[in-house]
């Protein structure tokens, strides 16, 4: 098993007390299946996400990723946990401003010392980037850096892909597309995935679907 989570909880602190985001959540996901996470606004999708990438911990609950537990794992263990065992696709994106795509594309793959120059040109070229390989985040289409982000969560090859909605800013048909792309490279690699979508359509082209209704799985 690639990601045994179990009862999962997490609130904010706000102005008046604290909000509740996840009450209880538990999955599991296996090696070479998909999953799709989905649940309207607000229902915890990226909290969960940021918890099972070790970029945030729990209040409560366990997080076996590869057999390890990371839910009260130190920063320094979360941090080689990322750099080596997850891809992640941030709703936003996140890419370095002042890198092209080319080295956005590699960073995530450097970083982990797992860099393939053959590997990131195969994604540049799968993902449609190939001729933006100079151009810089800001001269991107949303679409565009949607589709640098997918590329450089995947070049270092990683186990595990969490990818939080990667074709949300993408029309129905080009998201069909970069999902064909992302569901190959997933299988090329043998990774898990868990996607959060808000489209029913592409949640059932995955594996299996787990619904989150106001922090609790449905
Ligand atoms: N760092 C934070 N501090 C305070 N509240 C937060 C924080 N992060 C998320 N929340 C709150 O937690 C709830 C769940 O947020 P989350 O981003 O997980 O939702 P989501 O399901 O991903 O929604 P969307 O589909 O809009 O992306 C929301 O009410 C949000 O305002
Ligand atoms: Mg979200």
């Amino acid at each position: 098993m690639l990601i045994e989570a179990r009862n999962l909880t997490k609130s904010f602190p706000t102005g008046d007390g604290s909000l509740p985001v996840l009450n209880g959540v538990s999955l599991d996901l296996a090696a070479g299946e998909t999953l799709a996470l989905t649940g309207e606004s607000g229902s915890g999708k990226s909290t969960l996400l940021h918890l099972l990438a070790a970029l945030d911990q729990p209040d409560s609950g366990s997080i076996l990723l590869g057999g390890e537990e990371i839910a009260t794992m130190g920063d320094t263990g979360r941090a080689a946990i990322r750099r080596d065992r997850i891809g992640l696709v941030f709703q936003q994106f996140n890419l370095i401003p002042s890198l092209d795509t080319g080295a956005n594309l590699a960073f995530q793959a450097r970083l982990a010392g797992r860099h393939d120059a053959a590997w990131c040109a195969t994604l540049a070229d799968r993902l449609g980037l190939a001729d933006l390989l100079d151009r810089y985040p800001e001269q991107l289409s949303g679409g565009q850096q949607q589709r640098v982000a997918i590329g450089r969560a995947l070049a270092p090859r990683p186990p595990v892909l969490l990818a939080d909605e990667p074709t949300g800013n993408l029309d129905e048909a080009t998201a069909d597309g970069v999902l064909d792309m992302i569901l190959e490279l997933v299988t090329e690699t043998g990774a898990g995935l868990l996607m959060v979508t808000h489209s029913t359509r592409l949640a059932a082209r995955l594996s299996r679907r787990l619904h989150l209704s106001q922090g609790s799985v449905a």
